[in-house]
């Protein structure tokens, strides 16, 4: 393992040797699980609110029960990250519906398994965010809502797995996909935004996608500093032709898309609305952090 790693496993921390679960887990068999992904910066969780309300969320939409409540889970975050020791950290909380005899059956006997895992925070490539990155429109087709509900963080990947191997394939760095009626959803782990005549757009949550919670944080503040923010359906052809895009995610941030299959965005450089949302956001995540750490006690 390249950074420095250690897993809490139903409360326990160990190094990532140690960490093992059980091959009958349901996470493991059959993707029976639900994830958030969050950083710390100095010891404090990001967004932890939000990041459980859409872990409660999750979890109630597929009937699994959560083995610790909020206040036990963010003590977890904090005390894990503190052994770890790292400025800024990756926080991946799982929770499986756990193990038991091997059944497909969600009520049968089983005991769920609560895993943390945390690593230092890379920093990312700075030519991501200076230059841009080129994303491909995968042929394979966003879940639909009424089969394994994008809406649900779960642990069941292979939908995203699979478009994410279609763009490294094509040498992109990631894939926006599509829904089942053809319009933009979101990329593998992110969400996709345009710019069009300086108005921020990103498909409704009704096209099929996980309500991120860097979306959500740009739509408030984009609209509470007087952005024009629209949440509608976009379709291949207007992203193509857009005058900015990009992707936000948690740990990513925002990040310019500036090539779109072989249709260059723009002028095939960050767009300055991204570039000034960007900054606007920030500093709302340096904000987030100071009231987080007098909120938490840290
Ligand atoms: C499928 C998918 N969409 C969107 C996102 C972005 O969500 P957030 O901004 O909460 O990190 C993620 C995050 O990993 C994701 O997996």
């Amino acid at each position: 393992m390249s950074t420095k790693t250690l897993v809490n496993i139903n409360g326990k921390v160990v190094t990532p040797e140690l960490a093992t679960v059980s091959v009958f887990d349901r996470g493991f068999l059959y993707g029976d699980s639900v994830y958030e992904v969050t950083m710390t910066k100095n010891g404090i969780p990001f967004m932890m609110e939000a990041h459980l309300d859409r872990l409660e969320s999750s979890a109630s939409k597929i009937g699994l029960p959560l083995p610790f409540n909020r206040d036990e889970i963010t003590n977890q975050v904090i005390n894990t990250v503190k052994e770890l020791g790292s400025t800024k950290c990756y926080v991946r909380i799982v929770c499986t519906r756990g193990e038991g005899e091997i059944t497909l059956d969600p009520t049968a006997d089983q005991v769920g398994n609560f895993i943390l895992i945390t690593k230092e925070l890379p920093e990312y490539p700075r030519h991501w965010y200076e230059k841009g990155v080129w994303m491909v429109i995968s042929d394979v087709v966003r879940n639909h809502q009424r089969s394994t509900d994008p809406s649900v963080k779960s642990g069941n990947y292979l939908n995203n797995v699979l478009a994410m191997g279609e763009a490294k394939r094509a040498g992109a760095f990631d894939a926006i996909m599509l829904n089942h009626q053809g319009m933009v959803s979101e990329g593998t782990t992110s969400n996709i935004w345009m710019v069009k005549d300086e108005t921020f757009i990103t498909p409704p949550l009704d096209a099929g996608l996980l309500g991120g919670i860097t979306r959500q944080s740009l739509l408030d503040m984009g609209k509470n500093n007087g952005l024009k923010m629209l949440e509608e359906n976009i379709s291949p052809e207007q992203i193509k032709a857009a005058d900015e895009v990009f992707l936000t995610s948690t740990t990513k941030e925002i990040v310019p898309i500036v090539k779109i299959d072989d249709q260059i965005i723009g002028n095939a450089q960050p767009g300055v609305n991204t570039r000034k949302l960007h900054v606007m956001y920030q500093e709302l995540m340096e904000n987030h952090y100071k009231s987080e750490k007098s909120r938490l006690n840290i």
